[in-house]
This record gives C-alpha cells, sequence and structure tokens, in this order.
C-alpha cells in the first residue's frame, strides 16, 4: 500500500486589495510551491457563464455549468497562466464587468462545491499557496499555515486603483472605492464560503507595508512555527 504523499498548504485569506495575490505569488516564488489563484477560478468561470448567455440569477443552470467545466491553473515562466476548458483566458477575466459580475457565480453553494473540489485537487498535487476567501475556513481548514491579510479600505480602494489604470481602463477612485466596499459586502454575506478569518489563522494588516514587508512577515512566521 501507497503512503499518502505529504504536501504542506498555505492559505492566504482576505478581501479585495489586501495585496494577498501579490503575497501569495512571491511566497509560493520563495518556497518553490505551486501558486493557485482561487478567485481566477471563480472569474474563469464567470466568463463561460457570460459567453453563454447565461442568466446570473439562474443557479440550476450556473451549476450545471460549473459540474461541465474544466479550470486549470498552471506557471508559465512565472506567470500564472488559468485555462478554461483548455483555452487561455488569462487576460479575459480581469474586466472591471466581469469583476462585478463574479459575485452572482460565487454566491451559489453548488458552484463552490464543484470549485472546492478543484481546488483541493490542485493543492494535493503537490503541496500549495493558495489564496482566496474561503481557504482556511472551507477548502483546507487543517492547513498547516494559514494567514489573513487585510488593509484599511481607502488604501486597499487606492491600489485596485492604481491596477486598474496599469491596465489601460480610467475609473474614478471614488467609484473604485464603491466597487471595493461593495465586493466587501457580498464577500462577508455569502450564505456559504463568506470571506471570514479562520480562527487559527495569523493576522497581518497590509495598511503602510510593501509588499516586501508582508513577504518577510509570512516567511519569518512559517520558518518559525
Ligand atoms: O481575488 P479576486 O478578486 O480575483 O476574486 C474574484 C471574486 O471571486 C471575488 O469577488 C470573490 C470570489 N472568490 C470567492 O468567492 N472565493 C474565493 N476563494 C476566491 C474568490
Amino acid at each position: 500500500m501507497s503512503t499518502p504523499k505529504k504536501y504542506v498548504i498555505i492559505a492566504i485569506d482576505g478581501p479585495a486589495g489586501s495585496g494577498k495575490s501579490t503575497v501569495a505569488k512571491l511566497v509560493a516564488a520563495r518556497l518553490g510551491l505551486l501558486y493557485i489563484d482561487t478567485g481566477a477560478m471563480y472569474r474563469a468561470l464567470t466568463l463561460k457563464a457570460s459567453m453563454r448567455g447565461l442568466d446570473f440569477k439562474d443557479e440550476g443552470s450556473l451549476i450545471k455549468l460549473a459540474g461541465s467545466t474544466d479550470i486549470d491553473l498552471r506557471q508559465d515562466r512565472g506567470v500564472l497562466k488559468v485555462r478554461l476548458d483548455g483555452e487561455d483566458v488569462t487576460s479575459s477575466i480581469r474586466t472591471s464587468e466581469l469583476t462585478n459580475n463574479v459575485r452572482y457565480v460565487a454566491g451559489v453553494p453548488g458552484v463552490r462545491k464543484r470549485m472546492v473540489e478543484l481546488q483541493r485537487a490542485l493543492g494535493r498535487r503537490r503541496g500549495a499557496v493558495l489564496e482566496g476567501r474561503d481557504i482556511g475556513t472551507v477548502v483546507f481548514p487543517d492547513a498547516k499555515f494559514k494567514f489573513y491579510l487585510d488593509a484599511d479600505i481607502k488604501e486597499r480602494a487606492r491600489r485596485r486603483h492604481k491596477d486598474i489604470l496599469a491596465q489601460g481602463d480610467s475609473l474614478s477612485l471614488e467609484l473604485v472605492e464603491r466597487d471595493v466596499a461593495s465586493r466587501d459586502v457580498s464577500d462577508m454575506t455569502r450564505s456559504v464560503g463568506a470571506l471570514k478569518k479562520a480562527d487559527d489563522a495569523v493576522l497581518i494588516d497590509t495598511t503602510g507595508l510593501t509588499i516586501a514587508e508582508v513577504v518577510e512577515r509570512v516567511i519569518s512566521h512559517i520558518e518559525h512555527k
């Protein structure tokens, strides 16, 4: 009988703009682990639903769609590539319209069940740093290391605004702050997989910290645990 492989899971949760994606990517690279952006998976499914013209309120169709969709994440020369049914959708899942629609797809319990299965299968391949909203509470409640990143809403909005401008889009900072606040509400009030700090997660307030400082805190905690 073969012994189950040992794999290390690092869970990083937090709201939009808390810095978790950048930090998770760098921590994964430092430790030689796979980086899994679970938000990208919900985004990819939302893209498929919208390409099919599905009604975001039709939960049955969204669940069926999730069951027949393959989403895979691969590192390609240091860049995370998102594949939806074999097709590269990395650059089409970040538009503002899609960002606003993810909440409908991510709010359906049957969809989350399927996404959680996929995330567990990806994580168990060889260990990983997973970032999202429910990693430490639902996807890998037994993860060895759990972090919850947070920051002041104004700073989170400023970071998102900078990303949006860098993508070549133009939205006012006020509008971005309103979007971030409204995403917080949907993320925190979902009936399943709501954004919540796991009791055993290490809280890091990233307001006023550089990315490098946050990465150092995470790594130092892992090394000293
Ligand atoms: O991290 P992000 O902004 O790319 O996530 C996109 C959306 O997906 C976000 O509005 C919340 C949702 N999401 C989720 O419900 N559960 C996760 N584990 C990750 C993201």
